[in-house]
């Protein structure tokens, strides 16, 4: 019987919560935001850019870090080759906590705690592990929720009169990240590395195009 109620109570909610998140979507865009309010996708060079050791560049700290510590980081992976953003910038230009309530506080704490500083927000992003088909990596809803969810926060911040200039997606691509090397995927674009690191715009990126379009 209990089973037959809930069963009951999700076939009624769910067409209603659909047609929310619909009308939600549609209506919360670009000029939701100021003109003048910049978007885009970050990340670090050594974390994309490959080419370790050319064009006269010398070693970074980054370098001889996880050369000398391979065990430091998962897989023993490094930065060397990376995305090859270096060769390549022609052709394109795991369970973590989420709480978009939290990065509202954090905005309108650093507001009050620094006189109402100017603020971009350079990072903001999700991982999952690297162990999933394209296919299925690349239909990343849970990030197009989350950056639904984060945006909707900057933009309560901004109306409590949070002075918030830009946003910035981490990252545009899977990246090197830090201790986990390549063993997470961060970006709004899938990278295959079995593939000569061709590149495919997951379900975020164009979340994100549909979202920035006027
Ligand atoms: C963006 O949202 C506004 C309402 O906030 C709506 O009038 C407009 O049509 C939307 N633009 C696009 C391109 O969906
Ligand atoms: C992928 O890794 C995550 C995190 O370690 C794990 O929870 C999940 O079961 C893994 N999935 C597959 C298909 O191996
Ligand atoms: C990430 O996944 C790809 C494809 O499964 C694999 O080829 C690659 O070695 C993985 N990278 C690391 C550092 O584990
Ligand atoms: C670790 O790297 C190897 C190739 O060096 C790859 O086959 C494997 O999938 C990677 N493991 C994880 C957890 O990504």
């Amino acid at each position: 019987m209990a089973m037959q109620v809930t069963f009951l109570v999700a076939l009624l909610l769910l067409p209603i919560h659909l047609l929310n998140a619909r009308t939600v979507i549609t209506s919360f865009n670009r000029s939701s935001f100021p003109d003048d309010f910049v978007f885009g996708a970050s990340s670090a060079a050594y974390q994309y850019e490959g080419a370790a050791f050319e064009g006269g560049k010398g070693p970074s700290i980054w370098d001889t870090f996880t050369h000398k510590y391979p065990g430091k980081i998962l897989n023993g992976s490094n930065g060397d080759v990376a995305e090859d953003f270096y060769h390549r910038y022609k052709t394109g230009v795991s369970a973590f906590y989420v709480y978009p309530k939290g990065l509202r506080d954090l905005l309108e704490y650093t507001k009050k705690k620094y006189n109402n500083p100017t603020i971009y927000i350079t990072e903001n992003g999700i991982g999952d592990a690297n162990n999933s088909t394209r296919i299925k990596s690349i239909k990343d809803f849970q990030r197009v929720d989350f950056y639904h969810r984060h945006l909707l926060a900057v933009q309560e911040a901004m109306k409590l009169g949070v002075n918030v200039k830009g946003f910035f997606a981490w990252s545009f691509l899977d990246t090197f990240e830090w201790g986990s090397g390549y063993t997470l995927r961060f970006g709004i674009c899938y990278v295959d590395y079995k593939d000569g690191l061709k590149r495919y715009p997951k379900s975020s990126a164009l979340w994100f195009k549909k979202f920035l379009r006027k």
